[in-house]
């Protein structure tokens, strides 16, 4: 990795001169790469003509100056900031507060309203003083049922300490800018509002408002993960097909799909502030490319199933499946070369091998090699696995990250034709819950 470089991928287990003849063929992804240029040139277009909104979030310089001013304005205030949104008005945020809060400053940031979950609204209630806390609702349709329920319980609550007049400074309004019921919840309480662009939803819009707002609230530099993101689009974008990092990850999981049946991918940080990651992750793959149909209407039911792993834990819980288990999986760990803190295990107890072994190692030199000897034990068994490596948890590399993912997700929509922007499998499920809310038959 050059010093500059915010993330590189090695792949090499993935193919058969490691994993064995389960592996995959190079010259299959070579095949593939007039695919994968044809790919790259509709998202390159995408860019150009505005079709595809996240692309280029990170010149939406408005986007952020109003995140940054909201951030700063509740900051002074307010000691909590209570997030009620779900899926991808909630994951995104979520990971990055998880992986970024720095040790000191900032709000203390809860999350509620991705479950409805009344155990959960009580535990909130007796950690945090509403008097002292800001509210954000998020959510771009305005009328999803679990934040908007939390919403509407929490908001009660609120009237209840402060009366109904004061309320409204304390509620922040996600949504769209113009329509759906939480935008006209917040023009009529005159609440004070961030908008989620038209064109970017849900699960893409994590480096818009949406995550941008509660993220800087909790003293994590947004900027930075602005320009990682820019970094690695501009990478993807100008990166010959050969070489190119994310067009390699997209075609690798193509053809394992379409040519080994392999339908789930796992993947595994090795570091405790990424264990969101994988959950955020998890939606995106899997939200957009489990689809019915194709662009032009065939049925094709395609999808992967994403699994969201964390290092070293699993190791213990799910890697006997990966390495003894069906040939079914691509496995991609994560590694995070400088952890930013780190201490050396004593050296103790010279008389009993089972624990002097390892005295004196690091536990970031520890967890290296946990990573290296599981990705080793997988690729003897012939399960092909890959490893992106960062060189710091920052918000630089993590936006870097989070657009590699989504450009994969994105260069996997265009190689299975399907639309990777919508949605349509939810809607089913959300009318169901209306149905019997209303004590209709389904
Ligand atoms: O990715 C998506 O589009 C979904 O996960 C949505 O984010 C989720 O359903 C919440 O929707 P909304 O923001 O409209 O409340």
């Amino acid at each position: 990795m050059r010093k500059t470089e915010i993330l590189s991928f090695n792949s090499s287990n993935f193919f058969t001169e490691k994993a064995g003849i389960t592996g995959l063929k190079r010259k299959d992804l070579a095949e593939l790469s007039k695919q994968l240029t044809t790919a790259r040139q509709s998202l390159k277009k995408a860019l150009a003509d505005g079709s595809v909104g996240y692309l280029s979030m990170p010149e939406r310089r408005k986007d952020l100056r109003v995140s940054l001013d909201m951030a700063q304005q509740v900051s002074r205030k307010f000691k909590t900031l209570i997030v009620l949104g779900i899926g991808g008005s909630d994951l995104g945020a979520r990971m990055l507060i998880r992986a970024l809060k720095p040790a000191k400053g900032g709000l203390d940031v809860r999350f509620l309203g991705a479950n409805t979950d009344p155990e959960e609204i009580a535990d909130l209630l007796t950690e945090v003083d509403l008097k002292r806390t800001a509210i954000n609702i998020v959510s771009k349709s305005g009328d999803t049922i679990e934040p908007m329920s939390a919403f509407l319980f929490l908001r009660d609550r609120l009237i209840k300490k402060v009366g109904r007049q004061k309320h409204a400074a304390q509620v922040i309004a996600t949504t769209d800018s113009r329509r759906g019921t939480l935008r006209t919840i917040a023009d009529r309480e005159g609440y004070r509002t961030l908008p989620v662009p038209d064109d970017i939803g849900g699960r893409w819009s994590a480096l818009t408002p949406v995550g941008l707002f509660p993220v800087a609230s909790a003293g994590v530099t947004v900027t930075g993960l602005l320009s990682g993101a820019k970094q690695s689009r501009d990478q993807f974008l100008s990166t010959p097909v050969s070489k190119n990092e994310v067009l390699k990850f997209a075609g690798l999981h193509y053809l394992a799909y379409t040519k080994q049946k392999r339908n789930i991918t796992v993947l595994m940080p090795y570091a405790a502030r990424l264990d969101m990651f994988g959950p955020w992750f998890r939606q995106l793959w899997a939200e957009s490319l489990g689809k019915r149909q194709s662009r032009v209407g065939q049925v094709v039911n395609v999808g992967l199933t994403p699994v969201a792993a964390l290092g070293a834990t699993d190791q213990h819980s799910q890697i006997q499946l990966y390495n003894h288990g069906p040939a079914d999986k691509l496995i991609t760990f994560i590694e995070v070369r400088n952890p930013r803190s780190d201490y050396v295990i004593p050296k103790s107890f010279s008389d009993l091998p089972g624990v002097s072994y390892f005295g004196g190692q690091s536990f970031s030199q520890l967890l290296h090699v946990e990573r290296e000897a599981t990705a080793h034990a997988l690729m003897k068994n012939g399960k092909p696995n890959g490893t992106i490596f960062i060189p710091e948890i920052s918000p630089e590399t993590i936006g870097g990250l989070m657009m590699f993912f989504m450009l994969a997700t994105s260069v996997m929509g265009e190689l299975l034709d399907i639309n990777v922007y919508d949605q349509p499998g939810v809607e089913g499920g959300k009318q169901a819950i209306l149905a019997l809310l209303k004590k209709e038959s389904l």
